[in-house]
């Protein structure tokens, strides 16, 4: 996959960036072009004219370069080079840039860079042992996981400081093979398509302070919409109330209830080629919320009664307006899985199904792994291991992509 393919390399200042001339070297043998950027810390352990040697063209060090800074075709550097790249690969990763890219720190080239990005954005986190597992360091590494990053474990072993245990940058080939699987996971097989996500619950409001809601993070639909959106994909990402952050360019609308996300699905269902229900829709909405809060103290006896009413099924509502529409949803299930699964498929007039157990250990509610069947009309049950959720969501757009239609 390297031949041919746009490399921006990121280089951040650990000991380990002494091993990225091999690297590169080995990138330009494999074909690809490779821009490098360092950060200032980076070139106090590796030349930038070493680099620019190896790579053949010029390494961008600077936001501001002081010869260059009136010449016109630095003006939009960083968005044309965001623009050009298949991938940014950043290695190594210090903790120091790793905390500045979760939260959208642009104070350099490198990171104002992976702000403007549209490829995938990849990560080599690589530093002392205590660095690497101390809790804030492993939460960036999560938060950035969860928006779509692809992060590869550094290797474990003896470190510069004396010190043992995971930190080491991974040798060239390892390095070489997660890129080459990030291009082949991300080619544009779905530009030109737009992709319509839910994700995570719906709450129902009892009074101003509490309300009827699930377990669900909304992990699973947020891994489909970036890997939609890494695809090509026009993503659109409709969820419930969750805390993580939205993955790379895609569009996000906020609901609460099932009946404002029935809403905002259905006001985009017309101009989707794919609807992806991740959603762990509530079933039951209270009926005649209170708009006070209700007060222990004020209620007779021990006992609460609230009346729920049915909440529409949203899937089943565009099961029976669908078109072109490819329709896939989930199917949550402690038994039974795959009986139950075949009939909402049917009922619900769906392409495909995935069918998780949230009983199952690494699958269903809040875990960073599923573990999936997935079922279409013609009776197939696939069933697959343990994957993480976005290796899921990807295995689930393949298979929207061969029943997708294409017109030139
Ligand atoms: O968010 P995470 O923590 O990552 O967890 C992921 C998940 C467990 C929520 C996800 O993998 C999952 O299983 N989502 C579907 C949960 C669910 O509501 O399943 P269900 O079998 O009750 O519903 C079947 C389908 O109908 C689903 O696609 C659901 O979105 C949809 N539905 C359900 C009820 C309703 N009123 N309207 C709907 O559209």
């Amino acid at each position: 996959m390297l031949a041919g393919k746009k490399i921006l390399l990121g280089i951040t200042g650990g000991i380990a960036a002494y091993k990225t001339p091999l690297l590169i070297r080995e990138l330009i043998k494999a074909g690809a072009e490779v821009q490098v950027v360092m950060s200032r810390a980076a070139q106090q352990f590796v030349t930038p004219l070493t680099l620019a040697t190896l790579s053949r063209r010029e390494v961008i060090t600077e936001m501001f370069p002081d010869a260059s800074a009136n010449a016109s075709h630095r003006w939009t550097q960083h968005i044309d080079l965001a623009l050009w790249a298949d991938v940014m690969f950043i290695a190594p990763a210090t903790a120091h840039t790793i905390a500045k890219i979760t939260h959208g720190f642009a104070d350099d080239m490198l990171t104002t860079l992976v702000l403007a990005l549209r490829c995938p954005l990849a990560l080599a986190p690589t530093m002392d042992v205590d660095m690497f597992l101390n809790r804030t360091t492993q939460m960036n590494i999560d938060a950035l996981k969860g928006t779509g990053c692809f992060v590869i474990d550094p290797d474990e072993g003896e470190l510069a400081s004396g010190l043992a245990g995971p930190g080491r940058l991974p040798e060239t080939d390892k390095l070489l093979a997660f890129i080459d699987d990030i291009l082949e996971k991300v080619h544009q097989d779905l530009t030109g398509k737009h992709v319509l996500v839910t994700a995570g619950p719906t709450q129902e409001p009892i009074d101003p302070v509490r309300y009827i809601g699930n377990r669900s993070s909304g992990k699973m639909g947020f891994a489909v919409a970036a890997a939609a959106s890494l695809r090509g994909a026009q993503a659109t990402l409709i969820s419930g109330p969750v805390a993580l952050k939205t993955p790379r360019n895609v569009h996000r609308i906020d609901v609460r209830t099932a009946r404002e996300m029935q809403a905002a699905t259905l006001a985009r269902f017309e101009k989707a080629d794919v609807v992806i229900m991740t959603a762990a829709v509530a079933d039951y909405a209270v009926v005649n919320p209170a708009h006070e809060k209700i007060k222990r103290e004020q209620q007779s006896g021990n006992e609460l009664t609230l009346t729920l009413t049915k909440n529409p099924d949203i899937l089943k509502s565009l099961g029976e307006k669908k078109t072109h529409q490819i329709l896939v949803g989930f199917a949550l299930e402690t038994h039974n899985g795959v009986a139950y699964a075949q009939e909402k498929l049917q009922r619900k007039n769906l392409d495909v199904i995935v069918l998780n157990n949230p009983n199952e250990e690494g699958a269903g509610f809040n875990t960073d792994t599923n573990i999936v069947s997935i079922l279409t009309p013609d009776g197939k049950v696939e069933q697959l291991p343990r994957k993480s959720k976005f290796d899921v969501a990807n295995m689930i757009l393949d298979r929207v992509k061969m029943k997708l239609t294409w017109s030139v």
